[in-house]
């Protein structure tokens, strides 16, 4: 039986916008994301958990974000942070039970928001049941539960390799075959041709719809389907082998009948994390004639100073180019989401910002006015409305992170590269950035735990940048979000509008209007310390004032001042 508490009421009509999308509840909404193990611990293990959460919750509702999404809150052996899920309907342990996620749930939906969960099924843990069972035999009813293959001339099955280092290939003693995994030799894949498989991956959805969630993020989702030929990489293979990966033979089959099967018959959302997606490709997910998804995460404005584990400069230009050359390649039967980083991402004020002393509130909000003025659901990860910053690591034996721990061994260890460039680039793209305990206080531990030992380091910086002191301070990032966000919930524009960027070439000015109807809005942001005096393109001129996150007071004007990191919204 569905759960009473299913049916929360959606407050949009799904009537037509002035120019041409349909509208809905979940185009509308603001997510906050949640890393649950660096949350809220409410029991003094060090570990944050989901009483931690709910404890929070008014602080949460307090931002006036609309939807939570929790990542992967199932028993795991953690060898990726629970991404690597061993039992699918329960609980980890660490993060609490049953009952504690049935009263979170209901705290959410008391204060009028709603869950969207992490669905975590193109890999399980290598101590799933089905594994367990899999890797015992050949003909077992779990047999083909995974991807398995004997070895091809004392070799791999092919030279596919993992994101976490290495080959994608493990040999399993027992069955004396290969199994793949993509990520972590203890994240085994799924094989989504077979179809018990696909059953129990909508069961198990089910199951979590019945408790009166309201969709999923859904983990590297492009990657269920495999070429099961497995043939070798291309002879001109670019090292990045997500493109491969995400185009396998069956993926849109499989979401479409995840679709038809399960997702049809609930009114949620669904977001899928399209690694290895062109822009070109997104409209197979996402065009909502379809049905497949409602949303996916491109990757190309995170990762546009990124060569593989490797940093490199970007320009804002080239930021402008990503944000104009998707709204182009997207009509209005497809949705974008807006998002600036996440848990795999480094802190968006130290990535796209500044986090100097000086700059950092300035440019935090700066940020937050591009992400809430921008056409697409917006995904607010959770410390950014604090301007949380990367945290300052100078050792290897302070990361976490398996993909920085593998990469360090494959690299470094093997002298590819010395430890100060490792260090160099993991400074600025590490996801472990991200990863550090919410900043809650200025007392110990900055307030994440009541016990002495929290699981991951805390950023030394937390006794300036705390949650106590942005809820005290009207002038915080904190209370900014809030008035943006409220902006946004009132102004259809910022959610639909047109979007127009008026000097693409500009190094360090970003100016871009917002129109729907006969409403029209004008966003200028400066991404840089210089002051800039601006005249405005022909036939633009700023109106009123709505929001400035400096004093700044011109209005009515074609020519404007811009002072470092200044942020200000116009009508036009
Ligand atoms: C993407 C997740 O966001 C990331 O944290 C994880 O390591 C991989 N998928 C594997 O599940």
């Amino acid at each position: 039986m569905p759960s009473p508490l299913m049916n929360t009421p959606n407050p949009v009509d799904n009537s037509t916008t002035a120019n041409g999308y349909i509208k809905k509840w979940w185009k509308e909404a603001v997510v906050y994301q949640i890393y649950p193990r660096s949350f809220k611990d409410s029991n003094g293990d060090g570990i944050g958990d989901l009483n931690g959460i709910t404890s929070k919750l008014d602080y949460i509702k307090g931002l006036g974000v609309d939807v939570i999404w929790l990542c992967p809150h199932f028993d795991s052996p953690n060898a990726d942070n629970g991404y690597d899920i061993r039992d699918y309907r329960k609980v980890m342990t660490e993060f609490g039970t049953m009952a504690d996620l049935d009263e979170m749930l209901r705290g959410i939906k008391q204060r009028d928001m709603k869950l969207i969960l992490d669905l975590v099924v193109n890999h399980t843990s290598d101590e799933h049941a089905w594994f367990v069972r899999s890797r015992q035999s050949k003909d077992n009813a779990y047999s083909d539960y995974y991807i398995w293959r004997p070895e091809k001339e004392d070799r791999e099955p092919n030279n596919w390799i993992s994101f976490f280092a290495g080959s994608a290939w493990k040999k399993d003693a027992s069955r004396e075959e290969y199994y793949l995994h993509l990520f972590a030799d203890k994240q085994p894949d799924l094989n989504w041709d077979n179809p018990k498989v696909r059953t129990e991956v909508h069961d198990l959805m089910k199951f979590w719809l019945h408790k009166g969630i309201d969709g999923f993020r859904m983990d590297v989702i492009p990657f269920i389907s495999k070429d099961q030929t497995f043939p070798d990489f291309p002879k001109d293979f670019d090292g990045r082998p997500e493109f491969i990966y995400a185009a396998g033979p069956k993926l849109h089959d499989y979401l479409q009948e995840m679709n038809r099967e399960v997702l049809s018959k609930y009114d949620v959302m669904t977001v899928g994390e399209a690694l290895g997606v062109t822009l070109e490709q997104t409209h197979l997910f996402v065009d909502e004639r379809r049905n497949e998804l409602n949303m996916i995460f491109h990757f190309d404005l995170v990762r546009l100073d990124r060569q593989g584990w490797k940093w490199k400069p970007w320009t804002l230009p080239e930021f402008k180019a990503i944000c104009a050359r998707f709204d182009q390649g997207m009509d209005s039967h497809c949705w974008p989401t807006v998002y600036l980083t996440n848990h795999d991402n480094p802190r968006s004020v130290s990535h796209f910002g500044d986090d100097s002393p000086e700059y950092r509130v300035r440019a935090a909000k700066l940020l937050a006015t591009f992400q809430l003025t921008s056409k697409g659901t917006p995904f607010i990860y959770q410390g950014d409305e604090l301007g949380m910053t990367n945290y300052p690591f100078t050792n290897i034996e302070e990361f976490d992170d398996i993909e920085v721990k593998n990469n360090w061994k494959a690299e470094v260890l093997t002298n590819r590269v010395s430890a100060e460039e490792y260090l160099f680039h993991q400074l600025r793209t590490s996801r472990d950035h991200t990863r550090t305990p919410m900043q809650w206080d200025d007392s110990a531990n900055a307030g994440f735990t009541t016990g002495s030992k929290p699981w991951f380091v805390v950023n030394p910086n937390y006794k300036e940048i705390n949650a106590k002191q942005a809820l005290a301070d009207e002038n915080s990032i904190y209370h900014y979000y809030k008035t943006m966000l409220g902006l946004r919930k009132k102004t259809l524009a910022f959610v639909y509008g047109d979007y127009k960027d008026i000097d693409p070439q500009h190094v360090s000015l970003f100016a871009y209007t917002r129109t729907l109807g006969a409403k029209s809005y004008l966003i200028l942001l400066n991404f840089s310390r210089n002051r800039i005096s601006y005249t405005l393109p022909e036939g633009v001129k700023a109106g009123s004032l709505l929001v400035s996150n400096s004093d700044a007071k011109e209005e009515y004007s074609t020519l404007l001042h811009m002072d470092a990191w200044d942020a200000r919204v116009y009508r036009l």
